[in-house]
C-alpha cells in the first residue's frame, strides 16, 4: 500500500512534466490571446453543485463521483468537471454583474470514479474555458477556434470537430416525446439505469454503452429533426461561422454529450477515435444556479489525451533541455568556492549545476554531458590560487582561462 498509488492516478514525473508545462504555457498563451482571464476554483465542492449542475440522471453524478462526509458532515465532492465551479463562482461573486462577456479558462484536476484504462483515469486534467454573457452563435464558433488554435500551435493534426445541437428546453420536450414514443416497445430489454431513465430522462438512453448495441436504440430519431426555428437558425449560423473561419466539422446528429447542461450546440474534437475535447452551449445553467438568465458555452480538453495524441502523431514539443553551466572542482579549496559561484551564476540568471559527490574529474565532465551544459568550468585548487578558472565551451571544445573576478560576465557572453 504504502509503495503503490491509488487505481487510475498517475504521478508525472520529471522527462514528462516538461511537456505537462509546455501544453499549460501553450494554452495559456493561447487565452491570453483570445482575451480569456483565469479562474482557480476549489477541488471540492457542495455535492448538490454537481447533482443539480450535471444532472442526477448521468453516468456522472449516478456512478462516478468522489464523494465524502467531511468531520463537520457536510457532503462534498471532489470535482468532476470544471463548468459548475466556474458559474457556481460567476453566481457567487456576482461576476454577472460586470460588463459581459465574462471568459475564464481553468487549468487543473477533475476526479471520476472510472474503469481506468489508457487515455481514462480517475484522477486526470483539463484545460476549460467558458464564456458567460452572451449567446452569439459567432462565439460558440470563436470558441471553438480557439481549441483548435490550442491543437494546432501544440502541432496536432487530423483532429475532427464533430459537431451537434441538442437543442433548447422548448426543442427537446418534443423531442423527448418521440423518443419515448420510438423506445417504449423495447423499454423491458434496456437496462436497469435505462429504464429509470425512460421516464427521467431518455435522452441519457443514447449515451448508455450498454444499451449502445440495442438496434432500436441506435436507430432512434434525430434530435436535429425536433429544433425549434430559433435553435435551427443558430445552428446553422455556427456552421456557417466555422465555414468563415475555415474550421472543418461535421454533423454527428447522434452526438449526445455525457453532461445533462447542455443547450443547442454541442461538440467533440476527436483524434483517433478518442475524445479529446467537449464542450457545449449551456444556457439555464446561471438562473439555475440562482443566478440572472445568462448564457454560457465552454469546452474542456483532457490533457492527458492530448498527450496521447501528440505520441500518436509522433510530434515532438520543443522543450527547452540542458543547463547552462556545470562546474567541475579538483580539490577542496575548489569544491568549497564552487559553492558560492553557483549561487553567483544562478543569480545572475544562468541555469546552473555541479557536483556534490567529490567524483572524480572524468565522472564529472560525464555529469555534465549528462545534463546537456553548454559551458563547463573547471576550477582546481591551483587555478583557484592564481583566481582564474577554466571555460569549456562543450560544442566547440574550445577552453579558455578566464578570470574568476569576470566569469560570470564572459559565460553570459558566450550563451
Ligand atoms: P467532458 O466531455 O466530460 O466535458 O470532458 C471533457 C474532456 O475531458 C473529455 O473530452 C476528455 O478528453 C477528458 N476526460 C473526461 N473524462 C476523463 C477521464 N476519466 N480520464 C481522462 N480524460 C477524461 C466536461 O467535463 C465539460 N465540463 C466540458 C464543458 C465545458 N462543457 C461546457 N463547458
Amino acid at each position: 500500500m504504502l509503495t503503490n498509488r491509488p487505481r487510475g492516478v498517475n504521478d508525472i514525473l520529471p522527462g514528462d512534466v516538461e511537456k505537462w508545462q509546455f501544453i499549460e504555457r501553450t494554452a495559456r498563451d493561447v487565452c491570453r490571446r483570445f482575451n480569456v482571464s483565469e479562474i482557480r476554483t476549489p477541488i471540492f465542492e457542495h455535492t448538490e453543485l454537481f447533482q443539480r449542475g450535471v444532472g442526477e440522471t448521468t453516468d456522472i453524478v449516478e456512478k462516478e463521483m468522489y464523494t465524502f462526509q467531511d468531520r463537520g458532515d457536510r457532503s462534498l465532492t471532489l470535482r468532476p468537471e470544471g463548468t459548475a465551479s466556474a458559474v457556481r463562482s460567476f453566481v457567487e461573486n456576482k461576476l454577472y454583474a460586470q460588463p459581459q462577456p465574462t471568459k475564464l479558462f481553468y487549468i487543473g484536476p477533475m476526479f471520476r470514479y472510472e474503469r481506468p484504462q489508457s487515455g481514462r483515469y480517475r484522477q486526470f486534467h483539463q484545460f476549460g474555458a467558458e464564456v458567460l454573457g452572451v449567446n452569439e452563435p459567432s462565439v460558440d464558433a470563436e470558441v471553438l477556434a480557439l481549441v483548435m488554435t490550442f491543437f494546432n500551435e501544440l502541432g496536432l493534426k487530423n483532429i475532427t470537430l464533430e459537431i451537434n445541437s441538442v437543442g433548447s428546453p422548448a426543442s427537446r420536450e418534443a423531442y423527448r416525446g418521440a423518443l419515448r414514443e420510438h423506445l417504449a416497445p423495447v423499454k423491458d430489454q434496456l437496462c436497469k439505469d435505462c429504464q429509470s431513465r425512460f421516464d427521467r430522462n431518455p435522452m441519457r438512453i443514447l449515451d448508455c454503452k450498454i444499451d449502445a448495441s440495442n438496434e432500436t436504440v441506435s436507430s432512434s430519431p434525430f434530435m436535429l429533426d425536433y429544433l425549434t426555428d430559433e435553435d435551427k437558425t443558430h445552428f446553422e449560423q455556427v456552421k456557417s461561422y466555422l465555414d468563415s473561419f475555415g474550421i472543418n466539422y461535421v454533423v454527428n446528429p447522434r452526438m449526445v454529450r455525457g453532461l445533462d447542461y447542455y443547450t443547442q450546440t454541442a461538440f467533440e474534437f476527436i483524434e483517433s477515435g478518442s475524445t479529446i475535447s467537449g464542450g457545449g452551449r449551456y444556457n439555464g445553467m446561471v438562473e439555475q444556479f440562482g443566478g440572472p438568465d445568462m448564457p454560457g458555452f465552454g469546452f474542456g480538453v483532457g490533457i492527458e489525451r492530448v498527450l496521447i495524441a501528440l505520441q500518436n502523431q509522433e510530434v515532438e514539443l520543443p522543450i527547452e533541455k540542458g543547463i547552462d553551466v556545470f562546474l567541475v572542482a579538483l580539490g577542496e579549496e575548489a569544491q568549497k568556492r564552487t559553492v558560492t559561484l553557483l549561487q553567483e551564476l544562478r543569480t545572475a540568471g544562468l541555469v546552473a549545476d555541479k557536483d556534490y559527490l567529490g567524483k572524480s574529474m572524468k565522472a564529472q565532465m560525464k555529469a555534465a554531458d549528462r545534463l546537456k551544459a553548454k559551458q563547463v568550468v573547471i576550477l582546481g585548487d591551483d587555478e583557484l590560487a592564481q583566481g582564474v578558472a577554466n571555460v569549456k565551451d562543450m560544442e566547440s571544445g574550445e577552453q579558455v582561462s578566464v578570470p574568476l573576478s569576470e566569469l560570470v560576465e564572459k559565460i553570459q557572453q558566450k550563451l
